[in-house]
């Protein structure tokens, strides 16, 4: 449970919000490199309650500017592509990649063009996706997670929107306890081997242990069958919203980032890499269930339907526990279904440790972010070096130990 005030501190990313000025630290994951054509169509970006626009120079650069152009507000969306410049239609003010101002027709001394400052943002491509630092001054190190080293072949990234506050859909990447439950019509199908998921079926209370780490926590989720082996899921967050997700693949894996679009939208990252096949030829099941075509957002079309098709004939009959299918349009339900939760009323239990300690990491970081201090530790964060686990283990085994050494070796295999 947290009072009002804890839970507005977590959830109102609007501009002029703490949790707004801490995002805005961060290196941020806006859309998919191949959204961006050279010389093509701008592309409008909402991020943390903001308008922005984004396009792609004949020379391949890509350029990050606020949507409104600085002259007198019109959107830039609508701008001329052309000479590695986006210039705004309305009296040809011209922006360069960085966003500096590089032409003003209508001035007669061209000096006027450095008084327009702040329109521009960094930006760098990694793993197929453009990332920006909305910040003021140097941008941190640079989150650079294994994928990020991956092209299109091997990397494919997939965005997608939801209508629920950014806490929400996080909360539920860290809550291993719903995953038997919620997402029961393929845990409990074993014609699905792919990614471990099964073992979790008819066993809902794991142990958690939370550990801190400079980026943010590891999870460990451990699962006892009373057998010789136990099921250990492991989940390595990266505040404030990324988390990578065990699969019992070492070569493959996924992540999935939450970015707050405004206090009810979520932009939601689903990303996929293997290191030794192209990725489209191992994508595991859930990552096409039900879902559109398109990597720039594979919901769109089932956003708006009610309760994302939810078949009530199918959940009475026994075919389904949800009702609604695929595994990542569950997660969407469940958090869409109160746009911000009210988080003074809930009853947390033994199974929601992971969802305290996220709760507390976070403030602590807004903490930090307000004071001016270190909220993001990317110096002692050796972000290439994440990797998440699934495995069986012999009951008794030191997870910590097993972990790290499991971690050890999936790093020398994408090095490799
Ligand atoms: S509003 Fe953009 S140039 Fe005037
Ligand atoms: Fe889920």
């Amino acid at each position: 449970m947290l009072t009002a005030e804890q839970n507005r501190l977590l959830t109102d990313v609007s501009p002029g919000t703490p949790l707004n000025r801490y995002w805005k630290r961060q290196w941020i994951p806006a859309l998919r490199s191949a959204a961006l054509e050279p010389g093509g169509a701008p592309v409008k970006v909402e991020l943390l309650g903001e308008h922005y626009v984004a396009f792609r120079g004949d020379n391949g650069e890509a350029g990050f500017l606020r949507e409104a152009c600085p002259h007198r507000g019109v959107s830039l969306a609508l701008g001329r592509n052309e000479n590695n410049r986006l210039t705004c239609i309305f009296h040809g003010w011209s922006f360069n990649a960085e966003g500096r101002c590089v032409k003003m027709p209508t001035e007669k001394d061209q000096g006027f063009c450095d008084k327009v400052k702040g329109q521009g943002f960094r930006v760098r491509e990694g793993g197929a996706i453009v990332w920006v630092y909305l910040g003021e001054g140097e941008p941190p190190a640079f989150t650079d997670y294994a994928f990020t080293y991956l092209g299109r072949e091997h990397c494919r990234p997939r965005a997608s929107y939801n209508e629920a506050n950014w806490l929400q859909n996080l909360e539920t990447l860290l809550d291993s306890a719903h995953i038997g439950l919620l997402h029961a019509d393929t845990t409990a199908d074993k014609r699905l081997p792919q990614a471990g998921l099964q073992l979790v079926s008819g066993n809902d209370t794991p142990k958690y242990t939370l550990e801190s780490r400079p980026y943010g926590l590891r999870s460990y989720s451990l699962r006892t069958s009373g057998g010789e082996q136990d099921y250990l899921r492991v989940t390595e967050f990266v505040a404030p919203g990324t988390a990578f997700i065990g699969t019992t693949d070492a070569e493959a894996g996924f992540v999935i980032i939450v970015v707050p679009v405004n206090n009810t939208r979520s932009l939601q990252w689903y990303v996929y890499w293997d290191t030794r096949q192209p990725i489209d030829q191992n994508l595991p099941d859930f990552a096409l269930l039900g879902t559109d075509e398109s990597d720039d957002n594979f919901a769109a079309s089932r956003q708006g339907t009610p309760n994302y098709g939810q078949d009530r004939a199918a959940m009475r009959a026994g075919e389904s526990w949800s009702g609604i299918p695929g595994v990542i349009f569950e997660d969407y339900a469940v958090a869409e279904s109160i746009p911000i939760v009210d988080r003074t009323r809930e009853f947390l239990g033994s199974g929601d440790l992971a969802i305290v300690r996220l709760r507390r990491e976070l403030m602590e970081r807004i903490r930090l972010s307000e004071a001016g201090e270190d909220c993001l530790k990317a110096e002692q964060s050796d972000y290439r070096a994440l990797r998440a686990l699934a495995a069986m283990i012999p009951v008794q085994t030191d997870i910590r130990v097993f972990t790290d050494r499991q971690q050890d070796e999936r790093r020398k295999a994408f090095s490799a």
